[in-house]
């Protein structure tokens, strides 16, 4: 028997020592010397944005997740503002998505003037259930937005059934999601588009930056010019008007991804399939150290679903506990593991509740979650040595406050 089962050390949140020295964050970007010679390469070079490397990245990227096409962006957020604006939604159209997620996934549909409607979760992958979203449904739902909480693919062929038969556009959020796949098929070529974010945090960085993925060229057309102002420059009017020649034909924004960012991109792509890999050993090795623990949940994964493990929510049982979720997480980070919570369920925070009167209760499962949810560290570049302080740690407190 260990040591931590025999004796109880004091915690550090009472005075004792912590786990470790350092803070572990829960997240971090990787960046190796190539990464740094790549920018390096374009600072040197004629074009800083918009040049050949935000090709050659949109291409590279539309080949690894297998669509036709990627259009990138200069955040997820832009991405996701993109495909609400080619998806056509417009005032007075509903778009049904998730409350266990980042804002920025609810608020595109708000940047188009449109309605989001917010449908319940599953209580396994906490991913939106289809049967709450068929409840949702009326003549103005025009777009499903699901998300791929915490890396796991949403239930995209239940989505996608419900999308067919209400002539519905799936977008989906995978800014958790890079490198998943679902029955075989790599996320980023199942739905109609599908959007990422290659914020720090994600399993590809570039500072900020997104990308929209779809197998559709005339939503690729829409997107590529809603991210530059709304400007069409066609080649053959360039011909015959001038090479000055262009015209704005929609009202769109400068969302561009520059160079920079996109050879970073690029080069971090190379490494994706060993991050992935690695992301992987560490959710087993997290299952694994916690199989015997009885006051938690793992997160759950479904038969045919390979996430990408952008996080590792654990859940709490609060009932098995003699303290709360906020208790918990402060005796984690004295420990140094510097834990998170991922979502405070979108409809609770206070822009949607005094615009739409959302309030507690309406979602019960999401909110169930979120009471009792904490994100353990989960990247990368993570030692072993840091995975053993982190279920050092989660064992130490969760003993201690045992029932
Ligand atoms: C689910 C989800 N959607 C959208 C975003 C927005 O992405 P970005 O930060 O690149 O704008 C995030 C970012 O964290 C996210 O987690």
């Amino acid at each position: 028997m260990s040591v931590l089962t025999t004796t109880r050390r004091a915690l550090a949140i009472d005075g004792g020592t912590p786990v470790r020295k350092t803070l572990l964050p829960y997240g971090h970007q990787s960046i190796g010397e190539d990464d740094i010679q790549s920018v390096v390469d374009v600072l040197r070079s004629d074009w800083l944005t918009t040049g050949p490397k935000v090709a050659e990245f949109e291409e590279a990227f539309a080949a690894r997740v297998g669509a036709k096409y990627a259009v990138s962006f200069s955040s997820g957020t832009a991405a996701l503002h993109g495909a609400a604006f080619a998806a056509g939604l417009k005032p007075g159209d509903e778009a049904i998505t998730t409350p266990m997620t980042f804002a920025a996934t609810a608020n595109c549909v708000l940047y188009q003037g449109a309605t989001p409607i917010f449908a319940d979760v599953s209580s396994d992958t906490l991913n939106l259930d289809p049967e709450k979203v068929a409840a949702k449904i009326t003549p103005r739902t025009r777009a499903l937005l699901p998300v791929d909480y915490a890396g796991h693919p949403a239930d995209l062929a239940g989505l996608q059934e419900l999308a067919r038969r209400h002539h519905l556009i799936v977008i989906e959020d995978a800014s958790h999601a890079l490198g998943a796949e679902y029955r075989n098929r790599r996320v980023g070529s199942i739905a109609d588009m599908t959007v990422f974010s290659f914020h720090p945090v994600k399993h590809l960085a570039t500072g900020e930056g997104g990308m929209v993925t779809t197998d559709r060229a005339d939503f690729a057309e829409t997107l590529r010019r809603f991210r530059n102002h709304g400007i069409s420059s066609d080649a053959r009017q360039r011909q015959t008007e001038g090479q000055w020649h262009y015209e704005m034909v929609l009202l769109g924004f400068n969302y561009r991804l520059t160079d920079i960012a996109s050879a970073l991109g690029l080069s971090q792509l190379k490494k994706l399939d060993e991050n992935l890999r690695r992301r992987r050993e560490i959710a087993a090795g997290y299952a694994d150290a916690f199989q015997d623990l009885g006051s938690i949940t793992l997160p759950a994964v479904r038969s045919g679903s390979r996430p990408a493990w952008h996080l590792y929510p654990i859940r709490l049982k609060l009932e098995k506990l003699s303290v709360d979720r906020s208790h918990v997480f402060r005796a984690l980070r004295a420990e140094n593991i510097g834990v998170n919570v991922h979502y405070i369920p979108v409809h609770l925070h206070p822009y949607y509740r005094e615009r739409f009167g959302t309030r507690n209760g309406e979602y019960p499962v999401a909110e169930k979650a979120y009471e009792s949810l904490i994100s353990l560290p989960m990247f990368h570049s993570m030692t072993d040595q840091d995975v053993g302080h982190v279920v050092e740690a989660v064992n130490k407190i969760l003993q201690h406050y045992a029932r």
